[in-house]
């Protein structure tokens, strides 16, 4: 069994407070992509014991007798609503960050699923733990973090994760997931594979390290602004600074331009295909990765001619071809329609499969 019930005292006596469930809500400011869409049900949970209580209310009961979906939401920014949702949505908003244990080498953090992710980044890197520094800025909940194993400039959230608490919403119990039974991998874990739509994420427990900590710093990006800045052994809180800098000089700003970050992943292929495609293009932008080689999603995109092109409200960012966005009105329908012709058309050049990132829902 790749995970077993997690020992949880249930404090049965504590007063939690009664769930609302709220009734055809709207959608626009609970995704990143601005789209406009509506939910039958939400109710927001602050409290893991409140998934007890969720369960056990009628009205629950009768739309799981009913088989309605239940789709778990922190804050919207790697998915895209296609249509309204004709389910229930739990808008996890369980907070807290606590120290478990320490030595004088690292140290285990504990952090409720609702915390926003940047903002536990900022409380370990402003305490001196190092771990999470190149991995300031990225949007969402740590809950989600999880999920999709978020990544950036080098370092992937896996390689922090001691275990991660879930509800299991068909057996109703506790589960306890160690670092190797998440199954992670690049943009994968196990929640978007045996355990999608079957789990929701309560709390993680991260390992960070004290002291001397030893830093990711040779993605390209990040190598040049430090250098630009004639730094040449900086501290994680100089990381974590330079880090959220040069995203915001690439990546655009939700609250200004609707979007869910990359919308595909990179493509993984094999040396023969790479090197086919290198004796057409040289400039081929490429990773080894595993026994292959990670194309990057965004070259392939700008080189079939994507870049900056716009139909109606959605569009392909000028400044990062692997982003779609959303001038203003763009449904979910229209932003799904413009990514499965940039699928079809770099398919059709360069024999990829472009694999989204971003979920869609329903
Ligand atoms: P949501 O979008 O709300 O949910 C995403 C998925 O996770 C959904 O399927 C949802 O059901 C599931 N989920 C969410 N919470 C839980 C839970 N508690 N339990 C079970 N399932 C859950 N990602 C990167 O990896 N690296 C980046 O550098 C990066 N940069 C980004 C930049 C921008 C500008 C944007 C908009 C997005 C970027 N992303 C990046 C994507 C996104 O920030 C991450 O995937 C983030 O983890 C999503 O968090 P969220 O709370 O918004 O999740
Ligand atoms: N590129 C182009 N044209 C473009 C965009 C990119 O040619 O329009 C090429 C360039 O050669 C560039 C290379 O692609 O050097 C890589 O681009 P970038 O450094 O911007 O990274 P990415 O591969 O596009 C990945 C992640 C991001 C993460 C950054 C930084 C994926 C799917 N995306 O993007 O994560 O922030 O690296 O580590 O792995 C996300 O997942 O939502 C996300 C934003």
């Amino acid at each position: 069994m790749f995970f077993f019930e997690a020992t949880i005292t249930v404090l049965i006596l504590i007063i939690v407070p009664v769930i609302t469930i709220e009734k055809n809500i709207n959608l626009k400011a609970f995704n990143t992509f601005g789209v406009d869409a509506s939910a039958r049900y939400l109710c927001r949970l602050r409290q893991p014991l409140e998934l007890l209580e969720l369960f056990e209310t009628e009205e629950i009961r009768e739309l799981a007798g009913n088989r309605v979906n239940i789709l778990v939401l922190g804050e919207g920014s790697n998915l895209l609503f296609t249509e309204d949702y004709p389910g229930l949505i739990i808008k996890n908003e369980i907070r807290g960050i606590r120290v478990l244990e320490e030595d004088e080498k690292s140290i285990l953090v504990e952090a409720g699923a609702g915390e926003r992710w940047n903002d536990l980044v900022g409380y370990t890197v402003g305490r001196g733990w190092g771990g999470m520094e190149n991995l300031g800025g990225i949007p969402g909940t740590v809950g989600a973090a999880p999920v999709q194993n978020i990544g950036a400039y080098g370092v992937e959230v896996s390689s922090l994760i001691e275990r991660v608490t879930a509800w299991h919403i068909d057996s109703k119990k506790w589960l306890t997931l160690s670092n190797a039974d998440c199954r992670f991998g690049y943009r994968d874990s196990i929640f978007k594979n045996e355990l999608k739509n079957k789990a929701i994420i309560v709390s993680a427990v991260f390992r960070l390290t004290k002291g001397t900590v030893a830093m990711s710093l040779s993605y390209a990006a990040l190598t040049a602004e430090l250098k630009r800045r004639n730094v040449s052994h900086p501290d994680i809180r100089e990381v974590f600074e330079v880090v959220q800098d040069v995203r915001r000089t690439r990546l655009p700003d939700p609250a200004t331009m609707g979007n869910a970050g990359s919308f595909f992943k990179n493509p993984v292929i094999d040396s023969g295909h790479k090197s086919r495609l290198e004796k057409e293009y040289p400039d081929l932008s490429f990773n080894p990765h595993g026994t292959g080689y990670k194309i990057a999603a965004g070259w392939l995109i700008e080189k079939a001619g994507w870049k900056g092109y716009r139909s109606g409200d959605a569009g392909c960012y000028e400044n990062q071809a692997l982003i779609l966005v959303n001038y203003g009105s763009a449904t979910g329908k229209d932003i799904l329609e413009l990514s499965e012709r940039i699928q079809a058309s770099v398919l059709e050049k360069f024999g990829i499969s472009l694999e989204r990132e971003v979920n869609l829902i329903p």
